[in-house]
């Protein structure tokens, strides 16, 4: 079968919506203009949010486009075969005009009819709100798929977690959705497999918000002045499914700067593919960002600096390729030629990208080149094959020498890095350079007594109790430890409700009574990461760091420390849950001796 194609893709989808009167909108910039509380847009939506709340859209209340986004938070999963921190979203808009009726028909057909995309029907599967307490169950969306000709085994009612959209801040107009998901053929991996399992048989390829209410900091739904739609379609993912290609990087959307990048490597992609996508990716994204008409520039805060984690990253993985700095331009020259005709931002601004990805690359290479020249001049005088902790934190506190580097050095030339005694000197550093706020430091380090201590496991079993309830993306936000009681800040875009609330308490007072061993290894950070350890990245690069595991129900990185086992707990019981600021909930809670 034909491959279809991003051009014919987004061609198709802004053609359908204009032939069914829409406006074709352009992409508004990657760097939200209204909205300090995030550093890029993360959705289609976002640029739209006055419009969705009521202000009047100079092009009109029936609108499409193509969007371009960020979303760096799964950054060090880009390597894999989905993950990419740069996407298109497509997405077509009902400003106050149309609403569910019209918007599921379309979507329909958009799907199915043989000028578009000609999926099959009986591949197609569709979820709808199953609503609760704060909204109701979205009978209406149901009833339209079936009257479409949908069985009812296609058609599936999802809870909040799953059919509920709002911005990842939890602030905003939101609403009950419906997804549309493609049947990829695989086997179903448990009787119980449907749409909201995620073993991949399933893939989620558009979703349709109905977003009538706005989502309050206390997590309160008020109607909206109008209803509107929001739906979003993910260019690059939609290609790669349809297509049925195992990986994103297969896409026509990689091809070029695939082809560039093994020509000027000398080297292929199927031998090379983790570094080959984390390459494709960056470059990407940075070509991007430097070329969003807002002058970001590589630095040590906000979006710059997570421009500097892109590109410096990038070269690490080019020299693993055997590549100097210097090919960054000539792949970001590839991601504007590819782009530019649909970006014209791109070509306007390409001296500036290739300039500033220059000025980056010499000021990273110049890192290497001394801390390289540092490295011989060490080994020169080792008495043993191994280089001293105190040697790699010289190299990495003076140079900004990566640890990962100093070990490839070390490889090449037949000899170790003790990374233990880097580990501890890195921490003497932290420990000696930490500005006093103590009210900041997470986990509170104010006092290490027993009781206190005990409220440190509590945190961890507290954080991998919510991430069973309300999936992975869960973090810990901050935390507060007395010997009395314990803050956790955490994100949630809702006030619990009591059952949820009786759920956590259950599942951690559960985890206490097992008596499950507490346990700690020490491992380099990335090896940590790759394990499934939960901890922030910050000032972590690079380090060796503690990693706490109770059984296999949490894992975290921490310094500890912490009780030997869960029977030492006591009970728990949740104080008090309220809001601590936007999309972040505070929970009070304290241990009771049994
Ligand atoms: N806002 C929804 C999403 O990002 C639909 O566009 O999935």
């Amino acid at each position: 079968m034909k491959k279809l194609t991003s051009k014919e893709v987004r061609n198709f989808y802004l053609n359908f919506f204009e032939s069914h009167n829409h406006t074709i909108i352009p992409s508004a910039s990657i760097v939200p203009e209204n909205d300090p509380t995030v550093l890029f847009t993360t959705a289609g939506m976002h640029p739209l949010v006055p419009y969705l709340l009521g202000e009047k859209h100079p092009a009109g209340n029936r609108l499409c486009d193509v969007q371009k986004c960020i979303r760096t938070s799964d950054i060090e999963d880009v390597g894999d075969a989905s993950h990419l921190t740069f996407f298109e979203m497509l997405g077509n808009w009902s400003l106050g005009d149309y609403f569910k009726e019209e918007a599921i028909k379309m979507s329909y057909e958009f799907l199915t009819s043989p000028n578009y995309l000609n999926i099959p029907k009986e591949k197609l599967y569709f979820t709808c709100f199953a609503g609760d307490e704060t909204a109701p169950r979205d009978e209406e969306s149901y009833n339209i798929w079936h009257s479409l000709g949908v069985a009812e085994d296609h058609l599936f009612y999802l809870p909040k977690e799953h059919n509920f959209w709002i911005l990842g801040s939890g602030i905003g107009p939101c609403g009950p959705d419906s997804e549309m998901f493609y049947d990829t053929g695989k086997p179903k991996c448990s009787e119980k497999c449907d749409p909201s399992c995620d073993c991949g048989k399933y893939l989620e390829i558009w979703n349709d918000v109905f977003m009538e209410y706005y989502r309050d900091e206390d997590g309160k739904l008020t109607k909206l002045k109008q209803q509107n739609v929001d739906t979003g379609m993910g260019l690059e993912r939609i290609i790669t499914v349809l297509n049925g290609y195992e990986s994103v990087y297969d896409t026509d959307i990689f091809q070029n700067l695939k082809e560039k990048l093994e020509q000027l490597s000398n080297k292929k992609y199927e031998d090379n593919k983790k570094s080959f996508r984390i390459i494709m990716d960056h470059v990407r994204t940075s070509t991007f960002i430097l070329g969003d008409d807002h002058g970001i520039t590589p630095s040590n805060i906000g979006a710059g600096y997570v421009l500097r984690r892109l590109i410096r990253r990038a070269i690490r993985h080019l020299r693993k390729l055997d590549l100097m700095e210097d090919s960054l331009m000539k792949l970001a020259n590839v991601v504007i030629e590819d782009y530019q005709d649909i970006y014209h931002e791109l070509g306007k601004n390409k001296d500036f990208i290739i300039t500033e990805l220059e000025k980056e690359g010499v000021k990273f290479g110049k890192t290497i080149k001394d801390g390289e020249k540092l490295f011989y001049k060490v080994i020169k005088h080792l008495d043993n094959d191994t280089i001293s902790g105190e040697d790699a934190f010289k190299l990495f506190d003076t140079f900004g020498f990566p640890l990962e580097m100093t070990e490839e050095l070390a490889k090449e030339n037949n000899l170790n890095v003790d990374t233990k005694g880097f580990a501890e000197k890195f921490k003497e550093h932290q420990e000696k350079s930490r500005t006093i706020d103590a009210g900041s430091f997470k986990g509170g380090l104010a006092d290490n007594s027993y009781e206190s201590t005990k409220y440190h496991t509590l945190a961890h079993i507290m954080l991998a109790a919510l991430q069973q309830m309300y999936g992975p993306d869960i973090v810990q936000k901050g935390c507060n430890i007395t010997s009395e009681r314990i803050r956790f800040d955490f994100n949630l875009n809702h006030k619990m409700t009591d059952d949820e609330k009786k759920t956590l308490t259950n599942i951690v007072n559960e985890k206490i009574q097992e008596g499950i061993p507490v346990t700690m290894e020490e491992m380099p950070y990335e090896e940590a990461k790759e394990k499934g350890a939960h901890g922030t990245f910050e000032d972590k690069y690079g380090s060796i760091v503690k990693v706490y595991s109770i059984g296999n129900f949490s894992k975290e990185i921490c310094g500890g420390p912490h009780v030997k086992n869960t029977n030492e707990l006591g009970k728990f019981r949740i104080i008090k849950e309220e809001s601590s600021s936007a999309g972040v909930r505070r929970m009070k809670a304290i241990l009771e001796n049994n």
